[in-house]
Parts: structure tokens; C-alpha cells; sequence
């Protein structure tokens, strides 16, 4: 099997600088090397650029609106090269690198014929539209936009957007106030840390993979650093306490690998200025590992279907 590592160093997501480190901070810590050990052959497609944009004329709060759509453009195309031949990681980058990710690989998807399904691993909703950001960082957006919601001038059309009730949430904690009322109103499935303490983290997961495997879906995944607990991951703009420990994120990863579903994965938020010693590139490598079929014993597969 093939694997494309795809560099995407974009910083345009958000105002603290850093996330453009992260394509060479996960080379660094040895990704190619992992994946490789595990029996893929790698190709490393080096890092992207974003197309050049005219800056639109949008509204001033939002953060580099014209470099967000340049990204958008970029990765959209280079999603639906890299997933018709093998199995993309797109090495972020902040998560605005999903408006062009997710809506790629969908759009291949759809050439087959296959539904596209979401997991979205991660202390946020990502569901804002431009027009209720209240920051204008549109990281919190890519939830809305693949999804089809109106109000993103100037981007690239959606080429399959994804239903709603295709989308599920894992690991939610922090929340604004336009994102609960539209998340609350829609079909996508949400699990907060609340329920994850109560009812563990794999039941909810197998749960959505249950109905992916019924579909025969393709599953993108989007793991942003701050999923995990600060404690173990550090290296992130965006901490928030009470977040998934190292054991609930392998696990997460262990049951995608063991379900056969997971057609790409996107890593993201990773600023590496913020780390210390290397630690947080390596536990996202490491959770890369074991979605990619790393595990301490075999076990039994157990069958989604
Ligand atoms: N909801 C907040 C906002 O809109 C935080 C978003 C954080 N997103 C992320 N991908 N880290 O600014
Ligand atoms: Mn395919
Ligand atoms: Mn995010
Ligand atoms: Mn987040």
C-alpha cells in the first residue's frame, strides 16, 4: 500500500504564527521512517504552496481571507490527485487546511460512488460559518464548508458536500455560542468530553464506523493536536483543558486501523514553536502509527459491518 505524505505549512488559519513548522517537525520526528517500518512504501511529496488569489474584498474581521482561499484551491486539487492512488496524510498546518482536504478527497469519493464520512478529533467545533466567526480565524470554519453551508464568498465551490448526518464530533470541549445553536439544529453527530467520561471513548466511535462500514463509506479523519489533553500535547494554540489522554487517542486510532475504514487523515495545529523537546510532533506521529496499523499484540479484527 501507498502512502502520500503531503506538506501542507499553512499559518493563515488563525493569528498566532507557528503551524507552518509542522510538515518539517513531523519529517523530523521520523513519520516517513514509521510508516515505512510498517510495511508502506512513503512518497513524500514535499510541502505546497498556496495558488495565488486576488484578495476578495471580505469582511474585515475575517483573518487572511485571500490566503485561506489560495490554500483552499491547492489542497482541494491536490486531496483528489493524492487519494485516487493511495492513502493521503496531509501534514498541517493549521486546520483551515481542511476547507480544501476534506472537500477534495469528498469530491473523489463521489466519482466512486462512495458516501464521504468525517471524523472530526478535536477540543473544537470547527462549524462556523465567515458569518458567525466571532474571531474571524477561519480554522473554525472547515465544518461548515464541507458541509455546504452558504456564506463562504469568494472560496471554491464544494464539489460534494457532506451530509450532515455523515459528520461526527469526538473529544468537543469548548464551544461557541453560534456553533452549539447550529451544531443542536443539524444531523451531525457530537460527542463531548462529558460523554466520552462517561460512556469511555470507543463506544461513540463504534457506533459512527458501524455506519460508515453499512454505507461503504470512505472516512476521512481530522486530528487536531488539541483533541488530546495539553498535558500530552502541548505544541497547540488552542489548548483546552480535559482532553483526551494518550491512551484515548491510541485507542481511537487502533479501532480506525482494526475497522479497515479510514481512507486519509489530516494532522493539524501542530506548532512546533510552542513544543518542548520534539514531544508533541512525536505522540502525532505515534497516533499516525497506530492508525496506520501499529499495535502492541495482534488481535482479532473485529468486523464493521
Ligand atoms: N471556536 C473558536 C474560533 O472560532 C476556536 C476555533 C479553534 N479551531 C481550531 N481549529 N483550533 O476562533
Ligand atoms: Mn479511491
Ligand atoms: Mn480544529
Ligand atoms: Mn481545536
Amino acid at each position: 500500500p501507498l502512502v502520500h505524505l503531503v506538506g501542507a505549512p499553512l499559518d493563515c488559519g488563525k493569528r498566532r504564527a507557528g503551524c507552518l513548522m509542522g510538515p518539517d517537525a513531523y519529517r523530523t520526528a521520523g513519520l516517513a521512517r514509521v510508516l515505512e517500518d510498517l510495511g508502506y512504501e512513503v512518497t513524500d511529496h514535499g510541502n505546497l504552496h498556496a495558488a495565488p488569489v486576488e484578495v476578495p474584498d471580505g469582511p474585515a474581521h475575517l483573518h487572511a481571507l485571500g490566503d485561506t482561499i489560495g490554500w483552499t484551491t491547492t489542497l482541494q486539487k491536490a486531496a483528489k490527485e493524492a487519494i485516487a492512488t493511495g492513502f493521503p496524510i496531509f501534514l498541517g498546518g493549521d486546520h483551515a487546511l481542511s476547507l480544501g482536504t476534506a472537500t477534495g478527497v469528498a469530491a473523489h469519493a463521489k466519482t466512486e460512488g462512495r458516501p464521504q464520512f468525517i471524523l472530526w478529533l478535536d477540543a473544537h467545533a470547527d462549524f462556523h460559518t465567515p458569518a458567525t466567526t466571532e474571531s474571524g480565524n477561519l480554522h473554525g470554519t472547515p465544518l461548515a464548508y464541507l458541509t455546504g453551508q452558504p456564506g463562504f464568498d469568494g472560496f471554491p465551490p464544494v464539489p460534494a458536500p457532506v451530509p450532515m448526518a455523515n459528520v461526527c464530533l469526538l473529544g468537543l470541549r469548548s464551544v461557541d455560542a453560534a456553533e452549539r445553536a447550529a451544531l443542536q439544529q443539524s444531523e451531525v453527530r457530537y460527542h463531548d468530553m462529558r460523554q466520552i467520561d462517561e460512556l469511555g471513548i470507543a463506544a461513540p466511535l463504534r457506533a459512527f464506523l458501524n455506519d460508515v462500514a453499512a454505507a461503504n463509506g470512505a472516512l476521512h479523519v481530522s486530528l487536531d493536536v488539541d483533541f488530546l489533553d495539553p498535558a500530552v500535547a502541548p505544541a497547540v494554540g488552542t489548548t483546552v483543558p480535559g482532553g483526551a489522554t494518550l491512551r484515548e487517542a491510541h485507542l481511537v486510532m487502533e479501532i480506525l486501523h482494526d475497522s479497515g475504514l479510514m481512507t486519509s487523515l489530516d494532522l493539524v495545529e501542530l506548532n512546533p514553536f510552542l513544543d518542548e523537546r520534539g514531544r508533541t510532533a512525536q505522540v502525532m506521529v505515534d497516533l499516525a502509527a497506530s492508525g496506520l496499523g501499529r499495535r502492541i499484540f495482534d488481535r482479532p479484527t473485529r468486523a464493521f459491518t
